[in-house]
């Protein structure tokens, strides 16, 4: 009998590359990290953080250190617990965290989000903050790892191991674990209304769902990056939750299809990145249905007047507002903070099949380690 499928086909499960396979695996993951945490709509994480009331209530500041991927997961987690607590909430750069002034004391909890766990810079930025009295959880998908080891909380991912070394499924993950954790601790603290919880609990045990909806109806995304594949250079904009989404939107295309990718908040367009738009620079916008859409639409609007080609990644319904726009994807409605899960998920399958109509290497990007140990 003949076949057409070898043996590493089969650890992908069918699908071409790991990449592939583990973005398709999101829903799946969303799920599994969802199981035990939110019961009846209620967020608990009792189980798995030694955190009380009283505690939660000392603390003054949190700080996120991450580095690559899981920084704009980190740093999407810094708007959210803007919203639901008053604490003085900042993300940093793993590599870069030490070499600040900042005050770091009893009064911080440090939060490293590192899906190997093992990731040097970030490491190093966590005995640095442990040393100066601040209690240190780890976001993870490695409980074994050595940032896991040391460190006071642990939260894991759930995502089963990802081999693609552009990380997707462990992205969703650390999103969905950091808003979570966001929710647990507003809770311990007193600062998020119980409709409130409900309301974004139950919002986020759709999102497998929505999420898995969106995987199915990708087969236009892949004609669309075959169009844009010979671009050399890409701008990706976004504002509020979309601004780092845009920046991982923009890192995956880098790192698998070697394409320059930039990515601004939105509103910075006209301070430098517009001087470099003409008709062979497409700007993917990420704009989702929420309140910041008519001012990133005037966006869309500038980018139009030097005559680039616009892909917005928008939600269902707002298509009739983008006439002029060459290419819209559409993501479901959502809870305005709760949209980085679904408008990820398009600029992953961009990055990807812009890379497979280039045929490079796409589970192993040249230059590329999945786990970084030196600084
Ligand atoms: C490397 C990987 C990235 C990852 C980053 C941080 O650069 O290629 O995909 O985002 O490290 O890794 P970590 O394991 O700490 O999340």
């Amino acid at each position: 009998v003949e076949v057409d499928w070898d043996l590493s086909m089969v650890e992908k499960g069918g699908y071409p590359h790991f990449m592939l396979k583990e973005i398709n695996e999101q829903g799946a993951v969303m799920r599994q990290t969802l199981t035990g945490r939110t019961e009846g709509n209620v967020v608990d994480l009792s189980n798995e953080l030694s955190w009380t009331s009283d505690w939660a209530r000392s603390i003054k500041k949190v700080h996120l250190v991450a580095c690559g991927t899981s920084y704009y997961a980190a740093s999407v987690a810094e708007r959210v617990m803007g919203l639901f607590t008053d604490l003085d909430v900042r993300v940093d750069i793993a590599s870069e965290y030490r070499y600040r002034s900042i005050p770091i004391g009893e009064d911080t909890l440090a939060i490293f989000v590192s899906q190997s766990g093992e990731t040097l810079d970030t490491l190093a930025a966590e005995r640095f903050a442990k040393e100066k009295g601040a209690r240190c959880l780890a976001i993870t998908n490695n409980g074994l790892s050595s940032i896991a080891r040391e460190v006071d909380d642990v939260l894991l991912l759930k995502a089963g191991p990802e081999i693609g070394v552009a990380a997707t499924k462990t992205f969703t993950g650390q999103m969905a674990v950091l808003y979570l954790m966001a929710l647990y601790l507003a809770k311990l603290r007193e600062s998020l209304a119980k409709d409130e919880e409900t309301r974004l609990v139950k919002e986020m045990t759709c999102l497998p769902y929505k999420i898995e909806g969106l995987l199915e109806n990708s087969g236009p995304i892949k004609s669309m990056a075959e169009k844009y594949s010979l671009a050399r250079d890409f701008l990706f904009l976004g504002r509020g939750f979309s601004f780092p989404i845009a920046l991982e939107g923009a890192l995956k295309l880098k790192e698998i299809s070697y394409i320059h990718a930039e990515a601004y908040a939105a509103g910075e367009m006209k301070h430098g990145p517009i001087a470099l738009l003409d008709r062979a620079v497409p700007v993917v916008v990420v704009m989702p249905d929420d309140e910041l859409w008519e001012k990133t639409l005037s966006n869309v609007q500038e980018t139009k007047a030097r005559k680039s080609p616009v892909i917005a990644v928008t939600t269902v319904g707002r298509e009739s507002s983008l006439k002029d726009v060459e290419d819209i994807l559409t993501v479901p409605s959502t809870e305005p903070e709760l949209s980085p899960f679904l408008t990820v998920i398009p600029l992953q399958m961009f990055a990807y099949y812009v890379a497979l109509a280039r045929g490079t290497e796409i589970d192993q990007p040249r230059n590329l380690a999945k786990s970084v140990t030196v600084e």
